[in-house]
């Protein structure tokens, strides 16, 4: 696997110094913020947009490289997530990781505010964000297989390929639930045809199921009420580095 990337949830910090809680996480040692957008629609819960992220952004420093420290992961737990990719580019979000589910979802059209990119596919959407200057993500809830992603992933054209893939290993919308050990075979078969890629593990990940995560291959952790919740956030990061490096 690549090395580990720690990616702390900002879902978990204190959102009334929320610019000030993502500087103190780099500080301690994680690499990536993990950013949670949800919408009320994809997800039964709400976050915050665009305006947020831009007022965090100056709070940490951008990343030099493509996927260096301080690299903005917006997970986008939202409908039409091909409608929203210029105002997170322009917040300075620097990956863009979107759900197949929302993508693919032909009802999004039916919705009041629909607009013609409410359906797109997962390819063109990866070349548009990488279009805009961003790294793409794809990311996948319990219920959808693994299958999906294959087609997705092979495809000899370069910026319709997703630079990381997200697998959920809890329902997506809340910190703080349970892990889902079930999830781990389809990180082990992304794992096994793609020695390079980023696979990104999200929910319940803590240094009790760090270690199966990283067995199955996963290499970018996202932690939230695990590094948030701890006395020391800094010993944890660092324990679940340590977990995937080995
Ligand atoms: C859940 C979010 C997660 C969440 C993880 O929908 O996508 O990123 O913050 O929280 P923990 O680590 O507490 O499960
Ligand atoms: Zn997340």
């Amino acid at each position: 696997s690549p090395p580990a990337i720690i990616a702390p949830s900002i879902l978990s910090a204190d959102f009334a110094a929320l610019g000030r809680a993502c500087a103190d996480t780099i500080s301690q040692g994680a690499d990536w913020l993990h950013v949670d957008i949800m919408d009320g629609h994809f997800v039964p819960n709400m976050t915050f947009g665009a305006p947020v992220v831009t007022k965090i952004r100056p709070h940490v420093d951008r990343p030099s490289g493509a996927y260096g420290k301080g690299t903005f992961d917006c997970h986008m737990m939202i409908a039409e997530p091909k409608r929203w990719v210029k105002d997170f580019q322009a917040a300075g979000c620097d990956l863009y990781c979107f759900h197949y589910e929302a993508a693919i979802d032909s009802t999004a059209a039916d919705s009041p505010s629909a607009t013609s990119t409410a359906k797109t596919s997962p390819k063109e959407l990866i070349a548009y964000i990488h279009g805009l200057g961003m790294q793409a993500g794809i990311a996948i809830k319990p219920k959808t297989p693994v299958d999906v992603l294959w087609d997705i992933l092979e495809n000899p054209v370069a910026e319709e390929r997703p630079d990381m893939v997200l697998i959920m290993t809890v329902e997506p919308g809340f910190g703080g639930q349970s892990f889902m050990a079930s999830e781990l075979p389809k990180v082990a078969a992304l794992r096994q045809k793609y020695p390079d890629l980023n696979i990104e593990v999200d929910g319940g990940l803590s240094e009790k199921t760090i270690d199966q995560a990283a067995d199955a291959g996963a290499n970018v952790i996202v932690a939230g009420s695990a590094v948030f919740g701890a006395k020391d956030p800094g010993e944890v990061i660092q324990k679940l580095r340590e977990a995937v490096d080995g």
